[in-house]
């Protein structure tokens, strides 16, 4: 980032040095422009609430890197971007299930030589796997769903710590859910990996704090109207749920610099689901 930005994104943040609670966050007004100047990655970009979360990034001034499995639907995302005007964004295809550590810091290379900045990072990307009782879970499954969900969570996060450490005002968002912060039966791995990203964000904020501008959470967003929701309860009325467009304010408040002393919180966009 240059001087000018990096003195542009200090002022922001000083004037909007507030502490939020977590209402502020979900009814956050994001102001035009909130997010000019940032370069923000989205794991999962190419469908549901991620899909939504990267055209909601671009709209507000970020330059969104859109990071999945699917090239098809990544560039479908891309498209949605350019054609109403956003930042020029990048596609950057990567399965976690089978990407290396290498791989992972290859990307950030990629990104330092391409945008010379990070500022943000969504984890969005998830599987459900399976919902049964533990005694029955299928181990292979099992495996999978922790590592998309958790392991390769933790890798990429840590392959693009040098990058992410300058930026003026880091932001890592992970995704929880519900059972990730009261586990229920039959939720399995999901509520599993779950907890282990709340405690992935903690421990990072903790260890972090006091030497790094950067900061850590975890978004809930609550049942929200897409795919996994509709895999997870097939009997629901899909109307009754809220679009991920509906949820989007705090998405954008996490990412803004309006958020710089928000660290370490759960915050639950739908709090009574
Ligand atoms: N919807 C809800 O009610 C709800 C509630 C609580 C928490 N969440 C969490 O919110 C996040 C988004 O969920 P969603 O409902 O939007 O789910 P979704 O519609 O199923 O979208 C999941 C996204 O993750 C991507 N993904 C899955 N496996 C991947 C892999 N191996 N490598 C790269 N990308 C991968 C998918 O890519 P493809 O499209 O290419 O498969 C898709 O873009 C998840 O972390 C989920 O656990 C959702």
């Amino acid at each position: 980032m240059s001087d000018n930005a990096n003195q542009a994104a200090s002022q922001s943040a000083k004037s909007a040095g507030q502490v939020l609670s977590h209402d502020d966050i979900r009814n956050y007004a994001p102001p035009e422009g909130c997010l000019e100047g940032k370069t923000i990655l989205v794991t999962g970009a190419g469908a549901g609430i991620g899909r939504v979360a990267a055209l909601t990034y671009a709209r507000y001034g970020a330059t969104v890197l859109l990071l999945g499995r699917t090239s098809s639907k990544l560039e479908e995302v891309y498209d949605e971007i350019e054609g109403s005007g956003g930042q020029q964004p990048a596609i950057l295809p990567m399965d976690l299930e089978h990407a290396t550590y290498g791989e992972m810091q290859q990307l950030e290379n990629l990104i330092n030589k391409e945008f010379g900045q990070l500022d943000g990072v969504l984890h969005n990307a998830g599987i459900l796997g399976d919902l049964t009782p533990l005694a029955m879970y299928d181990v292979t499954t099992f495996a999978k769903v922790m590592h998309i969900n958790a392991t390769a969570t933790f890798m990429l996060t840590q392959a693009l710590l040098p990058l992410l450490k300058d930026a003026a005002h880091g932001s890592i968002v992970f995704t929880s859910s519900s059972v990730g912060t009261h586990p229920r039966a039959f939720w399995g791995a999901y509520a599993l990996s779950k907890q282990a990203v709340e405690g992935m964000s903690d421990i990072f904020t903790q260890e972090t704090q006091n030497t790094t501008n950067l900061r850590f959470n975890c978004i809930n967003p609550g049942g929200t109207r897409t795919n996994m929701r509709a895999h997870a309860y097939p009997g629901e009325n899909p109307m009754t749920l809220k679009t991920p467009e509906e949820i989007m304010a705090g998405y954008v408040c996490l990412m803004s610099d309006d958020s710089i002393n928000v660290r370490g919180q759960v915050v639950a966009l739908q709090p009574k689901d």
